[in-house]
């Protein structure tokens, strides 16, 4: 097998640039290890950027984006049993986010492909990236029982952090930055209406909790909970008791009560893999980097990457120069960065470590009280909340 651009996953990352590719004339194959099924179960998260939402439409795949999402133009911060909303539009010159479940974005993205676009392989689990320092890199990949070889102009690696292409650049080159948090998410999915029109971040002195949604009649929230804590610990009851604790407010505010159709259990990490290209392997979201859930980046990050990698491509394309591919690294890593800046902030702000002091909690709240009362400190959170540009 033969192909322009060979990549490995099809995550959001991995579909969107097949999605981009397809539209701009150039080949690829998608091999992914998962059958369809499962990557359209699969949950994550939810919030997609200004900046998405406008690259999915111009893709082409944002129709019914457009018709189910929905548009959110603030957060609510809740602390001390305070309540404190950011307006994103009228902080950062009209931008908004969108809420439209991740899942939802592969499953559009995936029929798109089977019907336009390229060959899009499941169970195709990729083995080894061979050659990435050559003009020929090739992925070696197991499908059906047999292993064969996808030849490629470029290989891209979109498979995630658990993924093998990373493995390719070698290790006298790489440079990894890592932290782990000693605490996770217990995510679940509820069959309730949302308690409330907009996200809530709450910080507690039991620990964060979060009220998302995925439609005006599923819930979805998420509890600080210990390391390694298993989801079954957690009896449904339990959940709701402690969601309504953390919650809590000074006013009539209710948290409603719904049957739990989901429950999980979600480490957190801060990951960076430098540099994100070795020849010509490049690598896109997850496989290159993680950031914590909390500033809801995951999806939004790998969008940036594929993005920039189409358009160097492209540009070579017509100008015959590898200058932007060059580039791809350091353009991607610069807004990466932000990321896991606004990513860690927003963690350290609202989660409460295990061996917190009482000098901690008060500093918290101190940090907390700012976007109540300096218009500069709430801009700062709702231009990193709506995204950072890609340019
Ligand atoms: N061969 C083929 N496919 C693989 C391999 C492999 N060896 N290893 C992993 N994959 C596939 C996974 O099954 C998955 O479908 O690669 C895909 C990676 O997708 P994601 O983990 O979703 O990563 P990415 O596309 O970078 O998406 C960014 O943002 O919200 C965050 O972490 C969240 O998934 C999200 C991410
Ligand atoms: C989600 O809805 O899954 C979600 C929302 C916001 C976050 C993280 C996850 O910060």
């Amino acid at each position: 097998m033969r192909t322009t651009v060979g990549i490995i996953g099809a995550g959001p990352a991995g579909l969107l640039l097949a999605r981009l590719l397809h539209n701009a004339g150039i080949d690829s194959v998608v091999l992914e290890s998962r059958d369809r099924a499962y990557v359209e179960r699969r949950q994550r998260a939810g919030i997609l950027e200004q900046g998405t939402v406008d690259v999915l439409r111009a893709a082409g795949a944002g129709e019914r984006m457009d018709r189910e999402g929905l548009r959110h133009d603030g957060i609510e911060l809740r602390f001390d049993k305070r309540r404190h909303r950011v307006d994103f539009p009228a902080l950062t010159g009209g931008r908004s986010v969108m809420v439209y479940a991740q899942t939802e974005v592969c499953k559009d993205l995936i029929a798109l492909q089977l019907k336009e676009g390229g060959p899009l392989l499941f169970e195709a689990e990729a083995l080894a990236v061979e050659g990435a320092g050559t003009d020929r890199p090739r992925v070696r990949f197991r499908h059906e029982g047999e292993e064969d070889v996808l030849e490629c102009d470029y290989v891209v690696g979109c498979d995630g952090f658990w993924g093998v292409a990373r493995k390719a650049v070698p290790a006298e080159v790489t440079r990894v930055f890592e932290r782990t948090y000693p605490f996770g998410w217990l995510g679940i999915l509820a069959d309730v209406p949302p308690s409330h029109d907009e996200l809530v971040y709450a910080r507690h002195d039991r620990g964060f909790a979060l009220l998302s949604m995925r439609s005006p009649s599923v819930s979805r929230l998420y509890l600080q909970v210990p390391e390694g804590t298993d989801a079954e610990e957690w009896s449904d009851e339990r959940i709701w008791d402690e969601l309504e604790r953390r919650f809590e407010t000074a006013d009539d505010w209710r948290l409603r009560r719904g049957p739990i159709t989901q429950k999980s259990v979600t480490p957190m990490r801060s990951y960076v893999h430098e540099p994100m290209r070795h020849g010509r392997l490049f690598l896109a979201g997850d496989a290159a980097h993680i950031v914590p859930p909390t500033g809801a980046k995951g999806l939004n990050l790998a969008v940036g990457d594929v993005v920039t990698f189409a358009r160097a491509l492209v540009h070579r394309r017509e100008t015959g120069s590898d200058t932007l591919l060059d580039a791809y690294s350091a353009t991607c890593l610069r807004r990466v960065w932000q990321a896991e800046r606004f990513s860690y902030d927003m963690t350290t702000l609202l989660h409460r470590a295990p061996d917190a002091t009482p000098f901690e909690d008060r500093l918290q709240l101190a940090r907390l009280d700012r976007f109540a009362s300096s218009r500069a400190a709430e801009t700062d959170l709702a231009e990193g909340y709506t995204g950072f540009p890609l340019d």
